[in-house]
């Protein structure tokens, strides 16, 4: 993987403090470590309480330590107790990533596609988002803030045998549409990125992987003829995050090496 020399957003997030969730691995963990190197303190989100603690203490090589909290996005108690501990730790809250998502199973044919996939999506996804929103509008009120969802170029797209999958999705970038235009009277920013990683722990490197011949065949698919570098898509939460986005809220963006410019935003 590509890493990206970050050096331009040193101090872009001093004495700020995020709560990144699906933290543990992946985009989310890439977001953590990119949001520490910027100076924020973090709060390491996964319902992999193992892997949340983990990175939390890998952050200490990148800044500050972060404090791991294992939590089921799912469940509202769970989240509200999460964001409880985060405010006590660093003393108030600026940023919340919501990139925690079930990917165990995203892909089925429209009419194979049950209601037990769409639960695990919805409740993992857009419920875990939302539940995160709204506990955390109290404190982000307090002093404004920045919200960053993570949608799918497979929902604008609407991909085939993506139902579930893209349904939540669309309905992240819906609720960031919303807490956007009512609580930007309030110093608070809602903005939604979609990556296109690929090449995580929740997608090709996963258990069920993928081949040489079909990431070869993917890669091949990307304007930018390779996957993007773990912090290439951090990168971007960090600016979205910081006062260099204070103009920019209730939109998506396409962190995809070009792989959706068909889908038009
Ligand atoms: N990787 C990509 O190419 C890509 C493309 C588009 C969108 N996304 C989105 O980016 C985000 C991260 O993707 P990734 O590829 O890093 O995935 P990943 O599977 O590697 O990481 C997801 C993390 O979320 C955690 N998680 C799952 N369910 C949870 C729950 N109920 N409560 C708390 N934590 C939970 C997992 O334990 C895991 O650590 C997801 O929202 C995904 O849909 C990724």
């Amino acid at each position: 993987m590509t890493e990206r020399n970050l050096a331009f957003l040193d101090g872009a997030l001093k004495d700020k403090v995020a709560i990144v969730t699906g933290a543990g691995q992946g985009v989310g963990r890439d977001t953590a470590i990119a949001m520490t190197q910027a100076g924020a303190r973090v709060a390491v989100i996964d319902i992999n309480g193992e892997n949340a603690a983990k990175v939390a203490a890998e952050l200490a090589d990148h800044g500050a330590p972060g404090l791991g909290i294992t939590c089921d996005v799912s469940k509202r108690d769970q989240v509200e107790a999460a964001v409880a501990a985060a405010v006590a730790e660093f003393g108030g809250l600026d940023i919340v990533f919501n990139g925690a998502h079930n990917l165990r199973v995203v892909t089925s044919p429209f009419m194979e596609t049950s209601e037990d996939l769409l639960h695990a999506h919805l409740h993992s996804g857009f419920y875990g988002t939302y539940y995160f929103m709204q506990a955390a509008y109290p404190h982000l009120k307090e002093r404004g803030g920045s919200i960053i969802n993570v949608g799918s170029g497979a929902g604008v797209k609407g991909n085939a045998e993506h139902l579930a999958y893209a349904a939540t999705k669309e309905a992240i970038r819906a609720a960031t549409r919303v807490a956007a235009r009512e609580w930007g009277q309030d110093g608070i920013r809602v903005n939604t990125i979609c990556p296109a990683a690929w090449d995580t722990p929740g997608m090709l490197l996963g258990p069920a992987g993928a081949d040489d011949a079909t990431k070869e065949r993917m890669r091949a698919m990307i304007p930018l003829r390779r996957f993007a570098g773990g912090n290439e898509t951090a990168s971007v939460a960090v600016f979205l995050a910081s006062d260099a986005a204070s103009y920019m809220t209730g939109h998506s963006f396409m962190v995809d090496g070009g792989s959706n410019i068909d889908a038009g935003r």
